[in-house]
């Protein structure tokens, strides 16, 4: 059911950051699924990447980004980065009374959804897997599923690059799950917002390490997670209505708008540049 409620508050666009074009991963699901919403998303562009990074250093960089995004007025605030979900979600909860969604437990349930799952392996960036946020929250929905973890840094800048082909993307897919399926798992969990984009070389490292494990991501059960949050704060806007996408980014407009297609599936129109350190 879709509330629409007349304070005004459903006409706000919700607001979407990542440390860069990552989480328009998850932008490109929400599009799809929530066409006559208004989103601003802000790419951090000048201090990607996130995942090398302290969990301090990150929970000041989400506070700076949501900051941003506050001042353009939101309903709802959706913290695409694997990275950020990990370590400054209560941060931000804590600081605003609008809700705050978060990548981690959509990831989670998208991976327990899976037929027969029992052993689960993560992939992420070094901050997601040292923050142990991904076990803790497949732990707390079914502890009885076993989660095997492996950081694969070197996946974000072939995602960046757009180098998603071929035997140097498949040759690090390789490196980064044969852990994994040593473990013998039958779920495989992107944590990064970038990997889905690396879809091919993952699923074909899988195959020729010998594993039959299903591929999942957090960008699908993400909006789910939205579209659920936003009927019961009955903030949907009226569905007849377009929506849009507004993109800001820390560092380099031009060239963020030139690769911003690969990742949302649709040319993204002006890109402003906006400090906010
Ligand atoms: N957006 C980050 C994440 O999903 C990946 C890139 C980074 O390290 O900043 O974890």
């Amino acid at each position: 059911m879709n509330t629409c409620i007349n304070d005004g508050r459903s006409e706000l666009p919700i607001g979407v950051f990542d440390s860069g074009l990552g989480g328009l991963t998850v932008v490109r699901e929400m599009r799809r699924r929530l066409p006559a919403e208004k989103i601003v998303y802000l790419g951090d562009s000048a201090r990607v990447p996130y995942g090398t990074r302290s969990a301090a250093t990150v929970e000041r960089y989400s506070w700076n980004c949501t900051e941003l995004l506050l001042e353009k007025g939101l309903k709802m605030l959706v913290v695409a980065c694997n990275t950020a979900s990990a370590v400054a979600l209560p941060y931000l909860r804590d600081r605003i009374d609008i809700p705050v969604l978060g990548v981690i437990t959509a990831g989670a349930r998208e991976a327990l959804s899976q037929p027969g799952v029992g052993r689960v392996g993560v992939i992420g960036t070094a901050g997601t897997v040292g923050s142990g946020a991904y076990p803790a929250e497949i732990g707390a929905i079914d502890p009885g599923v076993v989660v095997f973890q492996n950081p694969a840094p070197l996946l974000v800048p072939l995602a960046e690059e757009g180098w998603t082909d071929g035997e140097v993307p498949l040759l690090c897919a390789k490196k980064y799950l044969a852990p994994l399926v040593a473990e013998e798992i039958d779920v495989l969990l992107l944590g990064c917002t970038h990997y889905p984009l690396l879809i091919d070389p993952l699923g074909r490292a899988l195959h020729d390490l010998g594993s039959n494990a299903s591929v999942v991501d957090s960008a699908t059960a993400m909006t789910a997670d939205v579209v659920r949050a936003l009927d019961e704060h009955a903030l949907s806007r009226d569905a007849q209505q377009p929506g849009g996408l507004t993109c800001y980014v820390t560092d380099l407009p031009s060239s963020f708008q030139e690769m911003a297609g690969r990742f949302l599936g649709e040319p993204v129109g002006d890109v402003e540049q906006v400090d906010i350190s």
